[in-house]
């Protein structure tokens, strides 16, 4: 396509992307030979195959396996550089990127060594790579008021240098259950000077955004796609312009919808909602950043201006500060 260079030439930024969900299939089969026992695959193939999900809980189970395998700090460090050198290599010039503190945590790594891990991540990242890393901590909703806790102490206590916003993500739909202890963190996480960035109606509905905005303080949605089932969300998302965090292979790879054609993309566009394009777990669901903006290219006919436009959004919607952002732009 025409647009392939365009797309490649284009400075980006990534705004949702997963730290393990991230890790290379070479660096996951690397993990997978050091840590044998497990459910994850030994060869490249093997391991393809075990990157086709069934449904989002499968996923989130897959997801699982591959951030088990990971061990020590020193692991981390390389997860983080190896996405950095992943990410520059697509001219990607500054990265958000989701790292879920309590899972390093339950595997026994003390809070300092992941904060030296990552705090050395992103000087190794700029010097080699020439890109810029920040950190999300996000909640694993699976794990509850433990994880919540973990996560907030984490960040409050330990923070990295390089910490802007604080998430939640896996799945939804448990998180009424433990309605209190996640607004409660992002309380204590906003009053500590983090940016509220919660993953929200990626496979739930209207009500999960609504209350990522209301009882989170959300200031951008992570995916957010299904806001589209209620026309007052909608308006709410445009009056505010909220960004939302869109990742179509994702959805297509966990079941949200049947087909990239499928995605509603188009009509979050015709909404006038703010939309970014991000990649979310890129070798997982065989994709990269700049696949994503091909994809979007060729599924919805989109041209150089739009997606300059979509670029230009994700940058203006980064925690950058209006000198980091004029870098870029
Ligand atoms: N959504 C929820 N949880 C996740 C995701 C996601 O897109 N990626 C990794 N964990
Ligand atoms: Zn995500």
């Amino acid at each position: 396509s025409p647009l392939t260079a365009f797309v490649d030439a284009l400075p980006k930024v990534e705004l949702h992307v997963h730290l393990v969900g991230s890790a290379s299939v070479p660096t996951v089969l690397e993990l997978a030979r050091r840590h044998p026992g497990g459910p994850v695959p030994l060869t490249e193939e093997a391991l393809r195959d075990f990157y086709v999900f069934r449904d989002f809980p499968h996923f989130a189970e897959v997801y699982l396996a591959v951030s088990d395998l990971v061990r020590d700090p020193e692991d981390v460090a390389t997860l983080v550089v190896g996405t950095a050198r992943d990410l520059a290599a697509q001219n990607v010039r500054y990265v958000e990127l989701t790292v879920t503190p309590y899972s390093h945590q339950r595997v026994g790594m003390p809070m300092p060594a992941i904060t030296e891990a990552l705090d050395r991540a992103v000087r190794d990242a700029r010097e080699r790579h020439g890109i810029r890393v920040a950190y999300i901590f996000d909640i694993p909703a699976e794990f509850g008021e433990d994880a919540a806790r973990g996560t907030l102490d984490h960040a409050l206590n330990h923070p990295p240098e390089a910490l802007v916003g604080f998430g939640i993500g896996g799945d939804e739909s448990v998180r009424a259950k433990h309605r209190d202890a996640f607004r409660d963190a992002f309380t204590a996480a906003r009053a500590a000077g983090l940016r509220s960035l919660p993953h929200a109606g990626e496979m739930t509905g209207p009500e999960t955004i609504w209350e990522a905005l209301e009882h989170y303080g959300a200031e951008r949605i992570g995916h957010g796609t299904n806001c589209l089932a209620d026309p007052r969300l909608v308006a709410h998302l445009r009056e505010h312009q909220i960004p939302l965090e869109v990742c179509p292979t994702s959805n297509v790879c966990t079941g949200q919808v049947a087909t990239i054609a499928d995605h509603p993309l188009p009509h979050l566009l015709e909404e006038g909602l703010y939309v970014t394009l991000n990649s979310d777990d890129p070798p997982m669901f065989n994709t990269t950043l700049t696949g994503e903006y091909r994809a979007a290219a060729e599924a919805f006919g989109l041209g150089a201006a739009d997606l300059a436009d979509l670029a230009r959004n994700a940058v203006r919607a980064s925690c950058l500060d209006a000198a980091g952002q004029r870098e870029i732009l």
